[in-house]
């Protein structure tokens, strides 16, 4: 007996050792943990419950069944963060590059399909070289196996993603089914083909950094949703989003203990400018509206045009979606309508309600949205405000032009709550814009034809640029002064807590992608 025991606790040494201490010294020369090391900073301490330690791969050519690592590669289990259930996988890289094979497939998928049965999140640590390359199309078929729970578990469990190294080809599609990637800045990367191939078919030069790195998906393409300075900062990166989210689609989020002294904001009468074509940063607005220090933005450097993040509000977890008009004057373009589109389904998909807060002069004119697509993807955010049936509170600080007031969670398409701040100009477009052309032959005939405009723009502002005409239509609740506006919201939200709203019966809507 007691060998028995010798033999199971000798096995557990060298799984935890994983590709050996060499490899596990080059991965820390890199500024890099290993997949045990991450596991343990994620997980409460002493919760992790490791599944399939001692899992081998199976592929006999090249040499490799003299090639054995228990493990095969990543480490899979539960345990919990904040005393709540998660899944977790961590692909140990210094374990044959951290590369997927056939088992090393099946143990992540055994943990999604706990995830699932058992309604928690999963945890993604990735840091592979991709598919085995001693195991073919065993390795392609693993991968093609994770997609699918991938799929299938989407809005049903929250799915996270790290990138905490290399992720290269067809790999990037199982963090891209995902709701949220953190990359590791200057360690990640991530893209379909590397270098070397895009220097081969394009003629372009271009690093490995440049191509996929963590800076380039939070700026240009916008995969990336958070980049983290060094992998300590990506584990906390992951627990804190984690701390807005439910379980799974069944449950609201968890809620905080709420101190109600501090619900008037009187800073907010102060922060739009005195003129209605000076920018300010509605990050400030939003900041002064929701729990103090409780606002995590999501892809911070990509469309800045609109921002989105989480916050909370009398302890409850809500999405904020918000023009920003320091950026681009806030306009709704290809970029922003994803960004936000994407956002609005994940909060819809998983309880969160809605805060939207609009100041946005329209749709970004111009040959590259026309062909870009702004059609579809604007209708994109459309489509997902149209679709969620949480509570969704609307806020107009200032401009609510044309199609953009429309989109922008208005009355029409089912928001619950719309509110305007004495500030809001609802409109089919701005007073010079719309004076231009309703009063262009006037302006023309007369002799001075800026004093004309101007004056015709006087007119046009006084009948529109408010908010009295919508809200005499009922299209705007009610007219609210800035400093009210977080009383307002939390009674809001609080009135909106049991709402029930089905969709039509239907398999599955067709939203524009
Ligand atoms: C098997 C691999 C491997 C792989 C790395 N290794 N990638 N083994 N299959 N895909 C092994 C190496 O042989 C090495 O083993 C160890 O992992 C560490 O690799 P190094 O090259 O020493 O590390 P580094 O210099 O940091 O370079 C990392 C790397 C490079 C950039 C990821 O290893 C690399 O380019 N690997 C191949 C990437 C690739 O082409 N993958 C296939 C992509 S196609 P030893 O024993 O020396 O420690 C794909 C299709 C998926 O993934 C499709 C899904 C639909």
């Amino acid at each position: 007996m007691k060998d028995k025991y010798q033999q199971l606790q000798a096995m557990r040494v060298k799984a935890l050792q994983g590709g050996g201490p060499e490899r596990i010294e080059k991965q820390h020369e890199k500024q890099k943990l290993t997949a045990r090391e991450r596991i343990k900073l994620l997980l409460d301490q002493n919760t992790f419950q490791e599944t399939g330690m001692f899992v081998e791969h199976r592929c006999r050519d090249f040499g490799m069944g003299e090639s054995q690592f228990l493990g095969d590669g990543v480490v899979t289990g539960f345990g919990t963060v904040a005393g709540r259930l998660v899944y977790v996988f961590a692909q140990d890289f210094t374990v044959f590059g951290g590369s997927l094979s056939e088992t090393h497939a099946e143990k992540i998928c055994k943990v999604l399909d706990l995830a699932l049965q058992n309604g928690a999140p999963i945890i993604g640590l990735n840091d592979s070289g991709g598919a085995r390359i001693q195991e073919g199309v065993n390795s392609l078929g693993g991968y093609a196996d994770i997609f699918y729970r991938n799929t299938r578990a989407s809005g049903v469990i929250p799915q996270l993603s790290a990138i905490m190294g290399p992720c290269a080809g067809g790999a990037v599609y199982s963090p891209a089914l995902t709701d949220f990637i953190v990359m590791v800045d200057q360690s990640s990367y991530m893209f379909v083909t590397g270098p070397n191939v895009v220097k081969t078919v394009t003629k372009e030069e271009v690093t490995s950094e440049e191509l996929g790195g963590a800076e380039t998906h939070a700026r240009k393409s916008g995969v990336s949703h958070l980049v983290a300075s060094n992998d300590v900062h990506c584990i906390a990166q992951l627990k804190k989003l984690l701390s807005y989210l439910p379980q799974n689609c069944e449950e609201k989020p968890p809620q905080l203990i709420y101190d109600p002294t501090d619900e008037s904001r009187p800073n907010l009468d102060t922060l739009l400018p005195s003129s209605n074509v000076l920018a300010y940063d509605i990050k400030k607005v939003v900041e002064e509206i929701v729990d103090s220090g409780s606002f995590l933005e999501i892809q911070p450097t990509f469309a800045g045009n609109i921002v989105i993040g989480f916050g909370r509000l009398a302890g409850r977890s809500i999405g904020i979606v918000g023009n920003q008009p320091k950026d681009l004057a806030g306009v709704l373009d290809v970029d922003a309508s994803k960004k936000a589109g994407r956002f609005v389904r994940f909060c819809d998909c998983f309880n969160i309600p809605l805060l939207v807060l609009v100041d946005v002069p329209g749709f970004l004119p111009g040959t590259e949205q026309e062909w870009n697509a702004i059609i579809s993807n604007g209708a994109k955010l459309l489509y997902a405000f149209s679709e969620a049936t949480v509570p969704r509170i609307t806020v107009i600080t200032r401009k609510a032009y044309g199609g953009a007031y429309d989109v922008m969670n208005s009355k029409h398409i089912g928001a619950d709550l719309n509110y305007a701040w004495p500030t809001a100009e609802i409109a089919v477009m701005g007073a010079k814009g719309a004076s231009e052309i309703i009063f262009r032959k006037e302006i023309e005939q007369s002799e001075d034809r800026e004093k004309a405009l101007l004056e015709k723009e006087q007119i046009y502002a006084a009948k529109f640029a408010h908010p009295y005409k919508a809200s005499a239509r009922g299209f705007i609740d009610e007219v609210i002064f800035p400093r009210e506006t977080r009383s307002r919201l939390i009674a809001g939200f609080n009135m909106l807590e049991q709402k029930v709203q089905h969709l039509p019966k239907k398999k599955h809507g067709n939203i524009p992608l």
